[in-house]
């Protein structure tokens, strides 16, 4: 017999026939003439009920579908008499295909808090919160693929060892295949990376970019959707050492078109997983309340989960310049009571609680801030006329701050190449990257959606750790 997923079950699919299904028990309560056994099999938030008269089953297989276990059963999807769900399975044979030992399986009914679920990632994913949060996480990424594929986008794969440091941050992981209790020296005392693998020293990417816009000067528009590496020390619920991103970039787009299209983007792929993910979000929607109700008044979310989504894909994102928002951190009380623990003035970069006190604060909604001082941006982004902004963009969400950041790319070869001398980037370092302005060049803009941001905006998670399967950071990489 094929077996059938919960999901479909839940629904009705096959109502009164014999069903097989497979799944973990969940929990198994009842009496000693009746077990109700509780299984989820991933492909919903929704436990089946499978009811389990004891006269009909060996007294030793009932003892071993406990929490944990995973069991194949066979019976009759028949409408349940008992309320929460409308179906269940009278079961005729139930196999345990695995045990899990109740005095051992740490996946007991009680709750558990994120940190200890952190711990045991690998079975994390067999509660409701981590069952929900990559269920979403799964339909975004399909989100992303479904909307550029429908623009005609091209996804392109960009390497991730490479040998340039495409934001010229310096939070790179070296690769070398170098022995690094004996490394070769060249006469200078210098590392020889000539006697690497690579012939020279390269690093996990920190974005496709310089790649992605190579290849948009073909395909006009490309995007790229894959991980990224930082290896900035920040343990804060917002970074991660590897995450993932999305990277679109466009030929003959400028900054405006570029904030059109990610605004675009973002609420799209938000309508998506509210459309497909209604069961999902409406649990984590609920978990949240829970959760609010044990903070102060002040911390508390004024709009439910999903409230906040709708309300997100139904409205314009606000869009000011980073002058102007400068000027309303300036003037808010929040800096007139010295409430900032960082200085505003302009120039400086944008700090998390600025950010936070524009969209959660003052704008209430998504924020695109645009034309930032030029020396606080990547040297890629194109310079403005007044000489002191570059056509920047970041786009800021409540609860979380930067979630994008992005440009209109400096198509003109001197002031790139001057640019990246005041930066102390060897122009002829990145000789194929500048080919793309010496031949056929073109204004283009590009932008970086962190994935994982989004997911935590998407799912309400806290904690940047418990929206990625297995979080990198300085603490988390055990397996
Ligand atoms: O602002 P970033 O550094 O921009 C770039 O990498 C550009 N090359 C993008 C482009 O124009 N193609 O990073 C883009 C986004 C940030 O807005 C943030 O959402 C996310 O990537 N991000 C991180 N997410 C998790 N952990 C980290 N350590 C992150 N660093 C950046
Ligand atoms: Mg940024």
């Amino acid at each position: 017999m094929q077996r059938t997923k919960v999901k479909d079950l839940l629904q009705g699919a096959e109502v009164d026939k014999e069903v097989l299904l497979k799944g973990w028990v969940r929990t198994k309560r009842g009496n000693k003439f009746v077990n109700f056994i509780a299984v989820n099999d991933g492909s919903t938030i929704n436990n089946l009920q499978v009811v389990a008269e004891a006269e009909k089953f060996n007294e030793e297989t009932l003892k071993d579908v406990t929490t944990g276990a995973a069991i194949a059963v066979t019976g009759k999807l028949v409408a349940s008499q008992g309320k929460g769900q409308a179906y269940e399975v009278q079961a005729t044979s139930i196999e345990v295909l695995g045990k899990a030992d109740p005095e051992t399986y740490p996946l007991q009914k009680k709750a558990h808090s994120l940190e200890f679920l952190r711990e045991i990632a690998h079975l994390r994913f067999r509660t409701n919160t981590f069952g929900a949060v990559f269920r979403v996480r799964n339909t975004l990424s399909f989100a992303v693929h479904k909307f550029f594929n429908e623009k005609g986008f091209v996804y392109m794969h960009t390497p991730i060892i490479t040998a340039s440091d495409a934001e010229g941050a310096g939070e790179m992981f070296r690769v070398t295949t170098l022995d690094l209790d004996n490394l070769p020296r060249t006469e200078e005392g210098q590392i020889n990376f000539e006697e690497d693998f690579f012939g020279r020293s390269t690093n996990l990417t920190v974005s496709g970019q310089m790649e992605g816009e190579v290849a948009a000067m073909a395909f006009s528009d490309i995007y790229t959707f894959g991980p990224t590496f930082r290896a900035e020390n920040s343990n804060t619920t917002r970074h991660l050492a590897e995450f993932w991103m999305i990277e679109p970039e466009m030929a003959f787009y400028d900054l405006k078109m570029n904030a059109d299209l990610a605004e675009e983007f973002i609420k799209y792929i938000i309508r998506y997983a509210l459309e497909n993910n209604r069961e999902d979000l409406e649990f984590l929607a609920q978990r949240q309340a829970e959760e609010d109700k044990s903070k102060p008044q002040n911390e508390r979310q004024e709009m439910t989960l999903i409230e906040k989504l709708e309300s997100v894909v139904n409205n314009d994102f606000e869009r000011i310049t980073y002058t102007e928002a400068i000027d309303i951190l300036l003037n808010s009380n929040h800096y007139k009571k010295k409430k900032f623990q960082y200085d505003v003035k302009w120039g400086i970069d944008l700090q998390s609680e600025h950010e936070r006190y524009l969209v959660e604060k003052h704008f209430k909604k998504p924020v695109i801030v645009t034309d930032y001082p030029k020396d606080i941006k990547a040297f890629y982004m194109r310079m403005n006329d007044d000489g002191k902004t570059v056509a920047a963009m970041d786009i800021l969400a409540p609860g979380i701050g930067e979630i994008v950041g992005g440009s209109q790319r400096e198509e003109r070869m001197d002031i790139l190449v001057e640019r990246m001398k005041s930066v102390g980037i060897e122009p002829e370092a990145m000789w194929w990257f500048l080919d793309t302005r010496r031949f056929g060049g073109c204004p283009h803009a590009g932008f970086g959606l962190g994935f994982e941001r989004v997911v935590q905006f998407v799912t309400g998670m806290g904690n940047i750790r418990d929206v990625i399967p297995f979080p990198r950071t300085p603490q988390n990489a055990e397996f």
